[in-house]
């Protein structure tokens, strides 16, 4: 992620915290009991070295520190990790500013993606955008996520739906530091309208995913009525799997169309969005090991029934949060508000609200090796709350939560500044 801060000192020292809290274990993804528990230390400190944490604790067994080291004022303060979020479409040209005001008169989503509005509308903005456009489009979602306490971001594709688009949009993502997912299967494009999405499956897979799989992490499909079934969905994944791309798929947003089944045969990261997931699909995804992403946001925005998020983490399924920042239908990129929703509206705790968008996220990532937790060893990716009790990064509700945002032991963003 692009940042303007300082440069990191060697050795740093954030002390007299008022409180630091940290998802308690060291697996991932985290589920049951574990995805509740969160170490809370009063009057903490961190010390970060070379970008890394070296120890966390309280004040008062701070030993002596020789050599330099520069230091943070903590008072007041609350550190958590870094957030992670782990499902984004931060990548687009233009707005859809005029869709949500029709929506707001009635109008639903699924028509005005069926009039060619919605996906296709942004679609046609990417297109029309160059290279150097998106990027500065990019930089500043970027900056808008990053003062929202997001650390680590992936973001997907699928606003090209061509060769030279789609590659461009993970091009884009890489360069501002995201983690770039290929969704070229996100829509149809008018120029396949008549030959269909089979056709369109085989063309991405042709011509597009030798040089996606050069830049992309993993690949996604939006598998939905209206959108691609379960056969083009499964012949698309396996295509990526065999190139090495992780697995991501869009499942059960307005209907279960079978991507919960498919998402455990093939071994998929996660499956995101979840809102019309019912009790089966509850039951097989908490027996896999497939995490269901949750974006309370997409639902709310959208005016759509939650994902049961309570009744999945209760069944012991992983589940991460994310804020599925797009133009259509989430325009939203802060993961404080998600985890105001996951307490609010979906029924988690702010323990579980915290590990979801932190250890588990990352996990989809696959960096929960490094990232999400205040422990020794991982990245100094660490956020400061502006409260004296780190809950308040889900109680405010829409508020100015974040004071300080630190990566890799640097200040990349201050609320003073
Ligand atoms: O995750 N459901 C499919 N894709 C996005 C929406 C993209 C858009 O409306 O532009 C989603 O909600
Ligand atoms: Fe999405």
């Amino acid at each position: 992620m692009s940042a303007s801060g300082v440069e990191a000192p060697d050795r740093l020292l954030i002390r007299d915290l008022a409180q630091l809290a940290t998802p308690s274990r060291r697996s991932a993804p985290l589920r049951r009991a574990e995805l509740g528990a969160v170490d809370v230390i009063e009057n903490a400190y961190v010390l970060c070295e070379q970008g890394r944490i070296n120890h966390v604790g309280k004040m008062r067994d701070l030993g002596p520190l020789t050599g330099e080291v520069a230091e943070l004022d903590g008072r007041g303060l609350s550190a958590i990790p870094g957030l992670v979020d782990c499902h984004t479409h931060a990548c687009f040209a233009g707005d859809r500013v005029g869709e949500f005001a029709l929506r707001a008169s009635g109008a639903s989503y699924e028509e005005l993606h069926a009039a060619g509005g919605g996906i296709l509308s942004t679609v046609r903005a990417t297109r029309d955008a160059d290279e150097a456009r998106l990027d500065t489009a990019l930089e500043r979602h970027v900056a808008w996520m990053l003062r929202s306490g997001t650390t680590t971001f992936e973001a997907k594709s699928g606003y090209g739906l061509d060769r030279e688009t789609e590659l461009a949009q993970l091009r884009v993502v890489r360069r501002a530091g995201g983690i770039p997912t290929w969704l070229g299967a996100h829509a149809v494009p008018p120029e396949f309208t008549d030959a269909g999405p089979a056709a369109y499956v085989d063309f991405l897979l042709a011509e597009v995913l030798p040089d996606a799989a050069q830049v992309a992490e993993a690949a996604d499909i939006f598998l939905e009525r209206g959108a691609f079934g379960v056969e083009e969905a499964r012949r698309y994944l396996q295509a990526c799997q065999n190139v090495g791309l992780a697995l991501r798929l869009h499942g059960d947003q307005f209907t279960e169309a079978g991507a919960i089944p498919l998402a455990i045969e093939l071994g998929a990261r996660s499956v995101d969005h979840l809102e019309s997931t019912g009790p089966g699909g509850i039951a097989a995804l908490a027996a896999s090991d497939v995490v269901g992403v949750l974006l309370p946001a997409s639902a709310l925005f959208l005016g759509r029934p939650m994902p049961p998020g309570r009744a999945l983490a209760d069944a012991g399924a992983a589940v991460a949060l994310a804020t599925d920042f797009n133009p259509g239908s989430a325009f939203c990129e802060s993961l404080p508000l998600i985890c105001s929703l996951a307490c609010t509206q979906l029924g988690l705790s702010p323990e579980e609200a915290l590990t979801a968008c932190t250890v588990n996220a990352a996990h989809v990532l696959e960096r929960a090796h490094r990232k999400g937790r205040l422990a020794p060893g991982y990245d100094a990716d660490i956020v400061l709350i502006g409260a004296d009790d780190w809950r308040h990064l889900a109680y405010h509700l829409g508020g100015p939560v974040v004071h300080t945002v630190l990566q890799g032991g640097r200040i990349s963003w201050n609320s003073r500044a």
